[in-house]
């Protein structure tokens, strides 16, 4: 299926590892002129040499690398077509033990970094005649979250799902359609990795990451069940990106391959069996 993505204009946020580099890399193969941002120069180095993309050094928890990247998009492609949104993280903790600091930074890297950066490219969408605005959140937005809880994440994500479907309405009559994307469990290594030190308190070796993961997906999963792939979320978000998708707005998807399957995070909190 042709995605007429040739010589569109694509911002992903996170787009130099897991997820958005996937979609940064599925986006590139359509045609479309991909724009990533991050905060890690050398994943940004990686990405851009390997598929050719335009790499800017962001964290989209400020807002004047926010503005810098939008003056950028608008300075070098007289702005952007598809805004992916999709930086993002989960802290799990027990409630009681959720700090006023793990509380903001929930909702600033993920709901409010969404809202900011697409007020900033809406206004060249628009001038543009139109585009796609793909925002990813997660499971912990429409499902409740397992010890040790997502009290602080969950609510963030949550605010993703509710902002798209307003936001598309606003955005109807510019041509724009709002889509957000609500994956399951997906093997991305900075996350499982994050995840891991997190709940065993220390970094683990290469070998202790392979034993690991093979172990939970045998114990965990059911049988023919694996965590999902970043290339098969960022065919989806290619696919909702584009015209192919044009009935499509303000909608959330839930993309689970393994649904009822264990979170990973509660994985990890269990004992062996
Ligand atoms: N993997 C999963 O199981 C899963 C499940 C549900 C939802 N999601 C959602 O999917 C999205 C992508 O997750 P992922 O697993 O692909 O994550 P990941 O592998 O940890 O990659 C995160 C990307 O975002 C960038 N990033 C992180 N903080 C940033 C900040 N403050 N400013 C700019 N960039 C930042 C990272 O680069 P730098 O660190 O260099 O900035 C990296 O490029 C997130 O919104 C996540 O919540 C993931």
């Amino acid at each position: 299926m042709d995605l007429g993505l040739t010589g569109k204009v694509a911002v992903i946020t996170g787009g130099s590892r897991g997820i958005g580099l996937a979609t940064a890399e599925c986006l590139v193969k359509e045609g479309a002129t991909v724009v990533i941002a991050a905060r890690r120069q050398e994943h940004l180095d990686t990405a851009a040499a390997r598929l050719g993309v335009d790499a800017v050094q962001v964290d989209v928890t400020k807002n004047a690398d926010l503005d810098r990247l939008a003056a950028h998009v608008q300075e070098r492609f007289g702005g952007a077509d598809i805004l992916v949104n999709n930086a993002g993280t989960g802290t799990y903790k027990p409630f009681l033990e959720v700090t006023d600091e793990d509380l903001e930074y929930g909702m600033a890297i993920n709901f409010f970094a969404q809202f900011r950066l697409t007020q900033r490219l809406v206004p060249g969408m628009i001038a543009r005649g139109g585009g796609a605005v793909i925002n990813v959140s997660g499971r912990t937005a429409v499902r409740t979250a397992y010890p040790p809880g997502s009290t602080c994440t969950g609510p963030a994500k949550a605010a993703e799902v509710r902002f798209s479907a307003d936001l598309a309405m606003e955005l109807k009559p510019h041509n724009i359609r709002v889509v957000c994307i609500v994956p399951g469990v997906v093997m991305t290594p900075d996350r499982f990795e994050k995840w891991e030190r997190e709940a065993l308190g220390r970094e683990l070796t290469v070998e202790e990451v392979a034993s690991l993961r093979d172990r939970l997906e045998t114990e965990k999963l059911p049988p023919g069940a694996q965590w999902g792939k970043p290339s098969e979320l960022a065919d989806m978000i290619a696919f909702v990106s584009s015209d192919r998708a044009s009935y499509l707005s303000g909608e959330s998807i839930i993309v689970d391959g393994s649904p009822g399957a264990y979170s990973y995070v509660r994985a990890l909190n269990e004992p062996a069996t």
